[in-house]
């Protein structure tokens, strides 16, 4: 019997480690699962709605860090998680991602001598002023196993010295939720579209600190983005990041074309980025989905480190200046839509190359 740890702490985590624990649910006779919920994530749509529509168990143990700065966060994580992984002695410690609680953990069992498994290991902006690109670095280095999404992701790691018999390429781990419940967020769509009156569309998320922390460029995103509700209606579910730094004054915010909304559930959201015409975006995970569904995206950053989602997808990288955001937007609305190819290996069954590795070497 293998003892199995694993770590969730911020939304982008709950794909990820979902559809893992439900295919070693299939084998309760090889694993032992519990899982770790940092609190990094607390809000009830940051965190609760998708242990509900991710069919994830009540967390074993509840950190329950909360916010901070990076140090405070990370710190705190390792205090509050030391004990825990003392006590339970786990044979292996799965983290997703790039997010603190992705770091705080897996350096708490390094110096323990508890193995670490990396879900989504490999992936390099090669930016170092992104904190994700510290986190992934790091982790990196220390994880015992790491599963890549895309041969991207294997050639940074053998670059970085990382040993060849660590790396494992799995494919996209989120990808499987999204195969999973695409049925069930295609349920949603008329409940939506009647809600919102909704026919073409642009949809809308932003949480990077260079895009939303820093005024002038959250001023030329949102100037943009009045601009393309004049011809589209634009829906933008608002991160508590993003939130807190929209100045609701000056901005035009209240134009009946450009919703600012809660966060979403990951079924609604799933419907609204399958049947968006365009979708702009910082984050990382959405960059994937609407490559996989083949949606136009213009992800306002300059890089990423999924480049397989230009390479392959339907991604494009824009800088963040109003009227390039604008021109790039309207040129993609009104183009014919591009045939993406879905990356290798990003067919829903990640999890289940991922327990094959943990029975052969684990
Ligand atoms: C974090 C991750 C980022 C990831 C994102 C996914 C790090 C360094 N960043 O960014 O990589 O892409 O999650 O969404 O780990 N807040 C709330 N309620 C919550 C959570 C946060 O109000 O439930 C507010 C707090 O004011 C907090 C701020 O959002 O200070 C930022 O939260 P934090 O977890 O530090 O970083 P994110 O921007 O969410
Ligand atoms: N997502 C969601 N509701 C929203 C916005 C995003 O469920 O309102 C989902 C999205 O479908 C994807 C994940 O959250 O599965 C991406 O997380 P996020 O953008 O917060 O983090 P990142 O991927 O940038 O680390």
């Amino acid at each position: 019997m293998m003892k199995i740890m694993h770590i969730v702490g911020a939304r982008p985590n709950f794909m990820k480690i979902g559809p893992l624990m439900r295919e070693m649910g299939l084998y309760p006779d090889k694993f032992e699962q519990i899982l770790v919920h940092t609190g990094q994530h607390y809000d009830s749509n940051m965190s609760q709605i998708f242990f509900e529509e991710l069919d994830l168990p009540k967390p074993d143990i509840n950190l329950e860090v909360g916010s901070g700065t990076h140090a405070w966060q990370t710190a705190n994580i390792m205090l509050r998680f030391e004990p825990v992984v003392l006590e339970h002695r786990p044979d292996w410690v799965i983290v997703p991602g790039d997010v603190n609680s992705t770091i705080a953990c897996a350096l708490v069992c390094s110096k323990l001598g508890v193995k670490v498994a990396h879900l989504e290991a490999g992936l390099r902006s090669f930016d170092r002023t992104m904190p994700e690109e510290i986190n992934r670095l790091l982790t990196d280095q220390i994880a015992d196993l790491l599963f890549t999404p895309s041969r991207d992701g294997d050639e940074n790691l053998l670059r970085e010295g990382v040993a060849p018999e660590r790396i494992h390429f799995v494919g996209n781990i989120m990808i499987d939720t999204l195969v999973r419940l695409l049925p069930l967020a295609k349920a949603q769509w008329p409940r939506l579209k009647k809600l919102w009156n909704l026919n073409r569309y642009v949809l809308v998320t932003l949480h990077r600190p260079s895009n939303v922390d820093n005024p002038a460029a959250l001023q030329e995103i949102i100037s943009a983005l009045v601009d393309i509700s004049r011809e589209f209606p634009v829906i933008f579910p608002v991160h508590p990041r993003t939130r807190q730094k929209i100045p609701t004054s000056n901005l035009g915010l209240e134009q009946e074309n450009l919703l600012l909304i809660e966060p979403l559930g990951y079924l609604d959201f799933l419907a609204l980025e399958h049947h968006a015409s365009l979708v702009l975006t910082d984050s990382g995970g959405v960059q994937e989905e609407t490559s996989y569904l083949g949606i136009p995206c213009l992800t306002l950053r300059p890089n990423t480190e999924r480049p397989i989602t230009i390479q392959q997808g339907t991604n494009r990288l824009v800088v963040c200046q109003s009227a390039t955001i604008v021109k790039e937007s309207l040129e993609r609305l009104n183009s014919m839509p591009n045939n993406a190819i879905k990356p290798e290996l990003w067919d829903g069954k990640t999890a289940s190359r991922i327990v094959e590795v943990f029975q052969v070497y684990g």
